[in-house]
């Protein structure tokens, strides 16, 4: 029989998320101050006016032998700043990743980090800072909302893909692989100082790599989008997100090198991020995140397998949000014919998320999925969801069945 939500339990839900929407105008989230490749020298300059001396660089050893670090400390060492590397972060870090990294931050006396990598590593780094704001607090303690409360060490965040936004998102996510647990720190302290921005760091990364993480910010920035918390700031982030990544995806898809078009991506990662981090995900992510947990579906690959199966799932209710979208990326013009119906126009916004799918030769179904672990991650997924993501309306679990039915390969 299927889960559904009671309408009682439905008004406590929408209360709980209108009292997220209040608090987000009493406490503003603090954003990131934004640095571009031009303005590495400002940024340097800034670290040596809090008379920072040492630096822990946060990173994997990839981006370290392959040498996409190099610039960063290179310049960090140039203007006198001296450099502490940890490169053990491996993605999903885990909590004994955390604890080695902060080991190194106190004993060669950092002052701050600068993260250079993927979300993992931004996330990691952000987790060392935790700890050296709290180093009598274990992060297990320390997991959920608002449990941090005391300034992390000054923190950069380097993005080297485009495409989480966790350069500016105030949560970071841990495992316990021991324990095979997997949980969220989110704290408005753990929003990044600096964020620098250098698109020529991702113009190596694999087409793969490229397109999953750039759906990945697609699916953020549609969920802040169509979710009910939406404010005037966080709409216009999550339009400008969304045209920037229909407009250059199919660019960087021809063009890998291209750093125009890189830097496009990783802008629209950034706004999609301030977005997100503001209003939530959606049930997109509420799914994707249990592909993850379950069969270690890289999140992008999950997010961009299941975007156009829950909005076309979402059906009606989410045509005038997709619709504005539609207006806003100029999906309508189609030379002589302007498209006015507002489900049409929403069509041509999955059409164009499909359209992406297949430039990128993204697989449209999940080939770990077996159809016995249905109603297992389904009930995950709600619980996940609700109430916590104040999504366009609430589905019982016929729903879920239905869209993990239709990745089943
Ligand atoms: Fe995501």
């Amino acid at each position: 029989m299927a889960q559904s939500i009671g309408l009682t339990k439905r008004l406590l839900y929408r209360c709980y998320h209108m009292a997220l929407r209040l608090a987000l105008f009493v406490y503003p989230i603090p954003r990131p101050k934004c640095f571009k490749s031009a303005q590495l020298d400002s940024w340097l300059a800034e670290l040596k006016q809090q008379g920072i001396e040492r630096l822990l660089v946060v990173t994997d050893k990839t981006l370290l032998t392959l040498g996409i670090a190099a610039p960063v400390i290179t310049a960090l060492e140039s203007a006198g700043i001296r450099t502490s590397i940890y490169s053990d972060i491996l993605p999903d870090p885990d909590i004994y990743e955390i604890e080695s990294g902060f080991t190194l931050y106190t004993q060669d006396k950092c002052q701050g980090i600068v993260a250079i990598g993927g979300g993992s590593v931004i996330d990691g780094a952000k987790l060392i800072g935790v700890r050296a704001a709290k180093p009598h607090k274990t992060l297990t303690q320390l997991r959920g909302l608002f449990k941090v409360v005391r300034r992390l060490p000054p923190l950069t965040a380097v993005p080297t893909t485009a495409g989480t936004g966790s350069e500016t998102t105030v949560a970071a996510v841990v495992s316990n692989r021991k324990q095979q647990d997997k949980f969220a720190i989110a704290d408005y302290c753990l929003a990044p100082k600096y964020a620098l921005l250098m698109p020529e760091l991702s113009k190596g990364l694999p087409p793969f790599i490229t397109a999953t993480t750039a759906m990945d910010a697609l699916t953020h920035a549609i969920e802040a989008f169509i979710g009910i918390n939406g404010t005037q700031f966080t709409n216009q982030k999550a339009l400008s997100a969304c045209k920037l990544i229909f407009e250059n995806f199919p660019l960087v898809i021809q063009e890998p090198s291209n750093i125009k078009v890189r830097e496009n991506l990783l802008n629209a990662s950034f706004y999609a991020g301030e977005a997100f981090t503001r209003t939530s995900v959606g049930y997109v992510h509420a799914i994707a995140h249990q592909l993850g947990a379950k069969y270690h579906v890289a999140h992008g690959l999950a997010n961009a397998i299941l975007l156009d199966v829950v909005l076309t799932e979402y059906g009606e209710t989410i045509h005038d949000k997709l619709a504005l979208i539609a207006d806003y990326c100029d999906l309508g013009d189609k030379g002589d014919k302007k498209i006015d119906d507002r489900s049409q126009k929403a069509m041509l916004v999955i059409e164009k998320v499909r359209e992406l799918k297949v430039l990128a030769n993204l697989p449209t179904k999940v080939d770990e999925l077996d159809a016995k672990d249905i109603p297992d991650i389904t009930t995950a997924a709600m619980k996940e969801a609700h109430p916590d993501y104040p999504v366009p309306e609430f589905w019982s679990s016929n729903r879920f069945d239905h869209v993990l039915q239709q990745v089943l390969a």
